[in-house]
């Protein structure tokens, strides 16, 4: 225990580029497969938490207002956890800063439990080491995980024989990745989602008889995509990653009830990364848990094809790089 009672942390999103969708551990959150991703440069999250010694309980903000109550119940459960590991039992008050849209499929708790969990490791002086902290951040949210770190990271799925799941399960970067790359962010709706990630995977393992094949090919997925990034090539991991989200797209509608993230503007955005293909463009696009349609191109050719991608759809389009792992602010446990 440190007697620090206030730090603050920043962490960025991440895009999947072979996903993450589908647990064999609703509790631990552990997954059934591999993911790949890429940490992004832009929209992070800020989180102060502050211990408050004689507090009743928990108090949580987002933006300035205080947090939804499906919100703040995650973050109370998290914080648990990490009293749970602490030899402190201290209330806390948890202030969070956006600057992703919330639930729009751009992994806003992704980087909110990685900031959240660097902060609040920090606060309560937990001492984790990354990999320690990409487990930590993944029982708020699996994705988080990924978010620990910059560039791209690989977070592994305990195998069926592993004798401790939970120590087996967390990300790291990437190492050997020899492409440059930007994702394009077209922004289609801001709005939050109407059924959540957790609970439409939850829906698709149990009722999508495509299941056991997108668990299959995700697997498969993931070798070739590793390969590819190592051998520098960004055609045949950008042809794996739309592919990819394509079979998690399908396996979502074909849930019971179906799930449909995508929408008619998705698919328009979709039909011109198409048409830039065909003109002899590199780039490729991938959807998570929203409507929004972020596209894989090389670099150097980034800001030209959010140019071309807003001029043919009319939606704005942020481009993204490689962004830093989750920092916590220096100095800020002074800062109450
Ligand atoms: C489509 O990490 O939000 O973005 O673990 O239930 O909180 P929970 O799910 P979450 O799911 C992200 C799913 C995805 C794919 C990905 O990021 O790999």
């Amino acid at each position: 225990m440190t007697d620090a009672s206030t730090a603050v942390a920043t962490a960025h999103p991440n895009i999947a580029l072979v996903k993450y969708w589908g647990k064999q551990d609703e509790e631990l959150v552990l997954p059934l497969a591999d993911s790949l991703s890429m940490t992004l440069d832009v929209f992070p999250t800020t989180t102060c938490v502050t211990r408050c010694p004689g507090a009743p309980a928990d108090t949580v903000t987002m933006d300035g207002r205080p947090a939804s109550q499906e919100a703040a119940r995650r973050v109370v459960r998290f914080l648990d956890l990490v009293r749970q590991r602490s030899a402190c039992d201290d209330r806390a008050s948890v202030a969070t800063r956006n600057t992703v849209p919330v639930g729009a499929g751009l992994a806003s708790s992704a980087s909110g439990f990685a900031a959240l969990a660097l902060a609040a490791a920090a606060a309560y002086g937990l001492g984790l080491d990354p990999a320690g902290l990409s487990r930590l951040a993944r029982r708020g949210s699996g994705s988080a995980a990924r978010s620990v770190f910059g560039g791209f990271a690989l977070w592994h799925a305990p195998g069926p024989h592993a004798p401790d799941p939970d120590a087996a399960c967390y990300a790291e970067p990437l190492a050997g990745v020899r492409v440059d790359a930007a994702l394009v962010v077209v922004l289609l709706d801001t709005g939050p989602k109407s059924v959540s990630s957790r609970e439409a995977m939850r829906r698709t393992v149990a009722t999508s008889p495509l299941f056991p094949a997108w668990l299959a090919a995700t697997r498969l997925d993931l070798r070739h995509m590793r390969a590819a990034l190592e051998a520098g090539d960004l055609a045949t991991a950008g042809e794996i990653a739309e592919h990819n989200a394509l079979g998690m797209h399908a396996t979502l509608e074909s849930a019971d009830p179906p799930v449909r993230y995508l929408t008619e503007q998705s698919h328009r955005v979709l039909e011109q990364v198409r048409a830039l293909r065909t003109a002899g463009a590199g780039c490729w696009a991938t959807m998570d848990a929203g409507p929004n349609v972020k596209v894989l191109c090389p670099g150097d050719q980034a800001t030209r094809i959010a140019e071309r991608l807003t001029t043919a759809t009319g939606f704005p389009a942020v481009v993204a790089r490689p962004g830093p792992a989750a920092a916590l602010h220096p100095g800020a446990e002074a800062a109450r």
